[in-house]
Formats: structure tokens, C-alpha cells, sequence
């Protein structure tokens, strides 16, 4: 309440243009001179805390404009130093609405509401800043990650061995490909054997499971719990917008239909004892911005769902177009529970801008990762930025990735499964037409692993 009655002092101050501003005062001496609480504190901590907010939050500020007139220019040039000078259009008027409180603070352009959002926020949730580095352990209900960059689902893909190469690469934890709760349930002897298949140096490990029916879903995650006692955390798809999974009502199809996806992360939850986390989209097509932050919002409050991963694109678009970064950080600033960052994490650069972009508490890579587990290293610093792998570096780790697949599926099986490997690592090494027709044609892993030491004795 004492809180509320500041900030409301502070905008009708603003408003009534009763608070003298000059140049030297932030916001928080402003609020010290009307007598509203800030005495205690020094108004250049208050400054200092907002400012900090604000470098965060410059990404997401540059590419609107600026300003009110001199009071909001005032406090924008106090506030973001930085982007003194920016595109000022005087007398613009907008509104923004602080993400976690939904308070609204009016009479100022965007950049000056950002930056008193950001005082807002310093104030009000101080706990969200400063963010922590990628290499920083991260713990969701209690499973501890060793950090931030984790390795994303991937159907037909993310497998045990592909799990463990990006751990072996220092991925802070993976997340299993997507199982069917349904196939589960129903015992399907493949998907026991093969897709629950976990190696013991994995971990931490999420599983995910797909399915609409909570009935089964229950049962499924319950036989997780007890078959596979390696998994940390049961994690639902609530994403997938492939036709065959959607016309059931799994995956992306959940977003329509927010009740039963609620009543399915309860059933997870119950069924499996474990922490329960959902991977989901920003909404079904382009321009739906708030089923999916509303499901997220629904799942943690009424669920008990752990933590949010969201791919800020729509189901629609599948994996084009670039992600609502924007929509993410209100996401991240407004959700009462840890939200993983997918999409558009193709590089490095890609990765940590959107990371310090959305305030993220963590990233999941996901194609950037394929054929590259360098890119896991470049990110926690183990590998200088930038830094390729040298060709026995691919090699090795492309002989790695054979053996394993004999391990898992046998000679022949394993060649066939390989054959979306290849490209992967063909490109890396700059290998042309030939050696992709190559391998394509392999029938066993030891005719693939010839096709490759044959192309590197003719390079
Ligand atoms: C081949 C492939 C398989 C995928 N399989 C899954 C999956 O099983 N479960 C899931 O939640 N997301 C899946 N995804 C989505 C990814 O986990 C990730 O969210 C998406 O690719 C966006 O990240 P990116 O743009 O960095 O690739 C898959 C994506 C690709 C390309």
C-alpha cells in the first residue's frame, strides 16, 4: 500500500507539474523531495539501481522513440545516459504498463516510461536484477543445473548420446526429445526401450511427454518416475505445431484450449511426484501475443509448474521468422517462476544478446546446437569466442557420434538414423555433393565411418 501511494505520488507530481526537475535529480531524489519514503534511502543508490536496470534494458529501447518534453527528457537523460541524444520527439505522448504490476505510467514517451519502469521495478521487484552470467548454476524446484545453456528437445533427435555429447561439451542439462504419454501408457515396447533409454552420465535430465489426456498422462509420468529414476524433471510439450501431433490436441493445440492443459500439467505433477516444467509458444498464429503468456501465467499459478520454456513465435510460423524477444522479457518480468529462452539461438552472439535482451534466467539451443556442441563451450567460455573446431576436433566428434549409434540402435539401424547426422558434420568439414551421396547410401555405420576416412585421405 505505502508502495502504491509513492508511485501514484510520484505520477500525479509528474502530471500536475508541482515536483521541480532539473537536470542533476534522478527520480529517486524527486521522490525524496516530496517527503514520500525515499528519505532513508540515498537517491543515488535509487539512481544507480535504475540505471543498472536501464543498460539491461537499452536493447529493447533503441528502437523507440523518446521523450515528453523537458521533464521526461530530464529524467530520460539522467536515467539511460547512454541514450541521451536518441531520436527525442518532443511532446509524443505515450503509455506503458509496468509488466509485473500492470500499473499504469502514463505521460511519458516509451523510453521514459521504460526508464520509469525501470525505477519502478528497481524499487518494487529488486530481486530480478541483475541478471546472472550464462555460466552461473541455475536450480528449478530444487534440481540444480551447473548452468545456463541448456540443451533443447528435439524429436527424432535428442536422444541419450546426443544428450550426453552436449553435456560432455558442458550443456548446464538437456531435455529429452518429445515421448508420447499415450505410447507410454500403452507400453509400446520401442518407445520403453529406445526413447526412455537414459545413460547414467547424463543429468540433469528433463523428459518430456506429450498428450491431452490427463488420465494418461498421469499414468505416463507415474511410470517415468518409477522406470527411469535418472529423470529430474517431467517437462510437457504444450509446443509442437506438427499437424499429426496438434489434431489430437497435444502440443501447440493446447494454447486453444487452456483448461485441459492446466488439468494435464496437474496430472504430470501427480503422476510423477517430480517437478513438472512446459515448453510452449507465444500463441497459435502471428500477431496472438497473449495465449500463450497467459497459459504460461495459468500453468505456474495454478499448476505448479516449475518453469516456463517459451519459443516467442507462433505455432503457425513453426521455426521461421524471428522470435518476440519483447514479449519474452514481459514474460521474464512478469511470471512468478523461472522462464527458459528458446528460438532463434543460432550463434554465440545470437544467444547472449537475447539472454541479457529478455532477462531470461536461462537459454535452450536447439538447431544452432546440431552438429556444433563447440557452441555449448563458446558460450561458458571453455572456447574463445568465435573459435571453429579444427577438423580432427569434427572428425573425432563425428566418430564419436557413429559409435554411439551402433551402441544404440545396431550396424544397420544406426546407419539409417545417421544419415540426418551427416550433413551436419559434412558441412564443417567443407565435404561436397560426393560424400553426402555417400553416406546417404551407407547401409552400416562401418561403411559410413570408410565414406568419411576415405574423403579425409583424398582432401
Ligand atoms: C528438428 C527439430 C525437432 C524439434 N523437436 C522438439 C520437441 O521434441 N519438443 C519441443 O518442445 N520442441 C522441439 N523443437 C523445437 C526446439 O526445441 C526449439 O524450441 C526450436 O527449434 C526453436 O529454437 P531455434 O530457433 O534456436 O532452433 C524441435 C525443433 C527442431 C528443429
Amino acid at each position: 500500500m505505502r508502495h502504491r501511494q509513492r508511485r501514484r505520488c510520484l505520477r500525479n507530481a509528474v502530471e500536475q507539474d508541482d515536483v521541480e526537475v532539473d537536470r542533476a535529480w534522478p527520480v529517486g531524489d524527486v521522490l525524496g523531495r516530496m517527503g514520500v519514503g525515499h528519505a532513508a534511502r540515498s537517491p543515488l543508490d535509487s539512481f544507480q539501481r535504475a540505471e543498472q536496470r536501464v543498460r539491461i534494458e537499452l536493447g529493447r529501447n533503441r528502437r523507440r522513440s523518446v521523450d515528453e518534453g523537458r521533464l521526461v527528457e530530464d529524467r530520460t537523460d539522467r536515467l539511460c545516459g547512454v541514450e541521451r541524444g536518441a531520436r527525442h520527439d518532443t511532446n509524443a505522448v505515450s503509455r506503458q504498463r509496468c509488466e509485473r504490476c500492470f500499473d499504469l505510467l502514463d505521460r511519458v514517451t516509451e523510453v521514459g516510461a521504460e526508464c520509469q519502469i525501470a525505477a519502478h521495478q528497481q524499487e518494487f521487484y529488486p530481486e530480478r536484477v541483475p541478471q546472472p552470467p550464462l555460466t552461473e548454476p541455475l536450480e528449478i524446484a530444487g534440481v540444480q543445473f551447473a548452468n545456463r545453456v541448456l540443451l533443447a528437445p528435439l524429436a527424432g533427435i535428442g536422444n541419450w548420446f546426443v544428450r550426453l555429447q552436449a553435456q560432455r561439451h558442458g550443456a548446464g542439462g538437456a531435455f529429452s526429445e518429445m515421448v508420447s504419454s499415450f505410447a507410454i501408457h500403452y507400453g509400446n515396447e520401442k518407445t520403453l526401450t529406445e526413447l526412455l533409454r537414459v545413460h547414467p552420465e547424463e543429468g540433469p535430465l528433463a523428459l518430456q511427454l506429450f498428450g491431452q489426456d490427463p488420465v494418461v498422462m498421469r499414468s505416463a509420468a507415474a511410470h517415468v518416475a518409477e522406470h527411469v529414476p535418472e529423470v529430474d524433471i517431467i517437462d510437457l510439450n504444450m509446443g509442437c505445431p506438427v499437424p499429426k501431433v496438434c489434431k489430437t490436441g497435444a502440443g501447440a493445440a493446447m494454447l486453444k484450449d487452456p483448461d485441459t492443459a492446466v488439468a494435464v500439467a496437474r496430472a504430470a505433477r501427480e503422476g510423477s511426484g517430480k517437478p513438472v516444467t512446459v515448453k510452449l509458444r507465444s500463441g497459435s498464429t502471428p500477431g496472438d501475443t497473449t495465449s500463450g503468456f497467459e497459459l504460461a501465467h495459468r500453468l505456474v499459478e495454478e499448476a505448479g509448474v516449475a518453469a516456463i520454456t517459451f519459443h516467442p513465435r507462433s505455432a503457425k510460423v513453426q521455426h521461421a521468422g524471428v522470435p518476440d524477444y519483447d514479449l519474452a522479457a514481459r514474460l521474464v518480468s512478469s511470471l512468478p517462476a523461472p522462464v527458459i529462452l528458446t528460438g532463434g539461438l543460432q550463434t554465440a552472439a545470437d544467444v547472449r544478446r537475447a539472454y541479457e535482451h529478455t532477462g531470461a534466467a536461462a537459454v535452450m539451443l536447439a538447431r544452432g546446437s546440431l552438429g556444433n556442441p563447440w557452441l555449448f563451450e563458446e558460450l561458458l567460455g571453455e572456447r574463445a569466442n568465435g573459435e571453429q573446431p579444427t577438423v580432427t576436433e569434427i572428425v573425432a566428434e563425428w566418430e564419436w557420434v557413429m559409435e554411439r549409434a551402433v551402441e544404440h540402435l545396431g550396424a544397420e539401424r544406426g546407419a539409417r538414423y545417421l544419415r540426418k547426422f551427416h550433413p551436419w558434420y559434412i558441412e564443417r568439414l567443407g565435404g561436397g555433393r560426393n560424400l553426402k551421396a555417400a553416406l546417404q547410401a551407407t547401409e552400416t555405420v562401418a561403411e559410413a565411418q570408410a565414406a568419411v576416412q576415405q574423403h579425409l585421405a583424398v582432401r
